[in-house]
C-alpha cells in the first residue's frame, strides 16, 4: 500500500504535467501520473483532436506510455483537473483500462484546483470487474 504523502506527491506530479495538455477544444486540462511498481513515475495528458472522437484522455495516455516502456505493474495513479475546482473522476473508458493493468486495491487520487481530493481504489471505481482470468 502507498501512504497519503506519496499519493499527495503523485498528485502534484499530475498537476504539473496537466500544463502540457493539448486541449484547445474543451479548454479542460487533465494530467495523470502513474506510479509503477519499481518507483518510476510515468505521466500523461489529454490530447484532443479536431475530429473530437479521436481525443485520448490523460489516464490512458499515461498507462499506454508506461506499457510501451515495459511497465506492467502499477501501484497508484493520480489525476489532476486544474480547470475544475472540484475533483473530476476518470471516465468509464479509462476505468476499464485501469482495470486491465491495475489490481482492485491500487490507489487512485483525483482532484481539481481546490484543496479537496478524492482518494479511492480501482476496485471502487470499477466494481464487479470480470474476465481477469483471460490473462492467465
Ligand atoms: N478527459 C481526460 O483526460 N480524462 C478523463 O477521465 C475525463 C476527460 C479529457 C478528455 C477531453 O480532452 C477533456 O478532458 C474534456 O472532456
Amino acid at each position: 500500500m502507498i501512504d497519503k504523502e506519496q499519493l499527495g506527491n503523485l498528485f502534484n506530479e499530475a498537476g504539473k504535467i496537466a500544463n502540457k495538455a493539448y486541449s484547445p477544444y474543451s479548454k479542460f486540462r487533465v494530467g495523470a501520473a502513474l506510479l509503477c511498481e519499481d518507483g518510476t513515475v510515468i505521466t500523461g495528458v489529454n490530447v484532443e483532436n479536431r475530429s473530437f472522437g479521436l481525443t485520448v484522455c490523460a489516464e490512458r495516455n499515461a498507462i499506454f506510455a508506461a506499457v510501451t516502456k515495459g511497465h506492467l505493474r502499477f501501484k497508484a495513479i493520480a489525476i489532476s483537473t486544474p480547470d475544475s475546482p472540484e475533483p473530476v473522476g476518470p471516465c468509464g473508458a479509462c476505468r476499464q483500462v485501469m482495470g486491465e493493468f491495475m489490481p482492485a486495491e491500487c490507489s487512485v487520487i483525483f482532484g481539481g484546483s481546490n484543496s479537496e481530493q478524492v482518494i479511492t481504489t480501482v476496485g471502487e471505481l470499477l466494481p464487479f470487474d470480470s474476465l481477469h482470468e483471460l490473462r492467465k
